[in-house]
């Protein structure tokens, strides 16, 4: 998002002065309100409950979680100082069980605490690769961008869900290459869904997109089929929170009706997202869909839309076939089915 703060866009997710900040997703789109939390258990909680969302995004408030708990900790000797970082890894990696940049995240930043000499050193150590993991993710973005505009003309875009700045550090996987793609000088306009129950399109996409000046029209998810059999759209681009070395892409929930209807009248469909979010080792029945509160169904804000004590089915994500899914954007090129090979062959590539 380029609302601007010292000449700066303002950032998702933060480190200063000894605390992670965020903004408070909760609050959008009527509040730009942000948090900031000295404990990783805060920033667990805020994970849990959407405070901080998308699958980059929670990948880098976990590396700063396990900043503070190196922070934090008293421990005397640097491998008591990684105990009580496990804990904290533990407790920040059971918030939500579908995005694999938060294990990928903390894994990361594990790694560097078990090469630490002593408590100063991996502290700063940690603290520093958190950091750095944030100026990656930017970065990371922008290259998915370069890569992924010359996809687009111009065109009407849909996307579903949020995969924008406010799913990442800044800039965006999926609204990343729409706003390289306008960058470029494409006349590029956006259809944002809903995304129901929780409405990221509606609360975050919409509301980033409309902050930099793209045209962008909000539907209903049920306007999905109206809107491509009425050819009001040329392309989808979505993001990931997990991909699977066979190409299967698990993605807010919505996502697979979207691909199919997308296929069902030849509109191509694309996936933007960073190598941090494949997972080359799981196959489609390792991968946990986290089911939420029945609440986020049942009604809006105070007002119940359902009645009292009614049985609800509320997965917050689901899988994207391969055979669906047109190409995938990553910050070293783009990939085309056949996956299993092309995805192969991106991760042995050196850039
Ligand atoms: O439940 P959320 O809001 O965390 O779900 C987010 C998504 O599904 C995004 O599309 C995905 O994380 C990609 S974000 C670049």
């Amino acid at each position: 998002m380029s609302y601007m703060a010292d000449a700066q866009p303002i950032r998702t997710i933060q480190w200063r002065d000894n605390r992670v900040v965020m903004i408070d997703q909760t609050k959008l789109p009527t509040e730009l309100a942000f948090v900031e939390y000295d404990d990783y258990n805060q920033v667990a909680d805020a994970i849990r409950n959407l405070v901080i969302r998308g699958a980059p995004a929670i990948g880098v408030a976990g590396a700063f979680g396990l900043a503070l708990a190196a922070l934090h900790s008293d421990a005397a000797t640097k491998d008591l100082l990684v105990e009580d970082m496990q804990t904290a890894q533990r407790t920040l990696f059971e918030t939500r069980p579908t995005a694999i940049n938060l294990k990928w995240g903390l894994d990361h930043i594990m790694a560097v605490a078990r090469r630490g000499t002593g408590v100063g050193d991996t502290r700063s150590s940690v603290l520093d690769a958190a950091k750095q993991m944030a100026e990656d993710d930017i970065r990371i973005n922008k290259s998915m961008g370069r890569h992924g505009a010359g996809l687009f003309g111009d065109d009407t875009i849909m996307t579903h869900c949020n995969a924008g700045a406010l799913a990442t550090v800044a800039y965006g996987t999926a609204l990343g290459v729409i706003r390289a793609a306008r960058e470029s000088g494409k006349k590029i306009r956006v259809i944002a869904t809903e995304t129901r129950p929780v409405q990221q399109g509606s609360r975050l996409t919409a509301f980033e997109l409309k902050h930099d000046g793209i045209d962008v029209s909000l539907i209903p998810d049920t306007a999905v089929g109206y809107s491509m059999a009425n050819h009001l759209v040329d392309k989808v681009i979505v993001g990931a929170d997990r991909i699977l070395r066979t190409g299967h892409v698990y993605n807010k929930i919505g996502t697979y009706q979207v691909a199919t209807m997308a296929r069902q009248h030849g509109i191509p469909f694309y996936v933007a997202a960073p190598l941090s979010t494949f997972d080359m080792e799981s196959d489609p029945a390792d991968v946990v869909i986290e089911q939420r509160r029945p609440s986020e169904v049942t009604g809006t804000g105070d007002r119940m839309t359902a009645p009292e004590g009614i049985g609800v089915i509320n997965p917050a994500f689901d899988m994207t076939p391969p055979e669906l899914v047109s190409g995938i954007i990553t910050e070293r090129g783009v990939v085309s089915p056949p996956y299993e090979r092309s995805i192969r062959e991106l991760f042995g590539r050196k850039n």
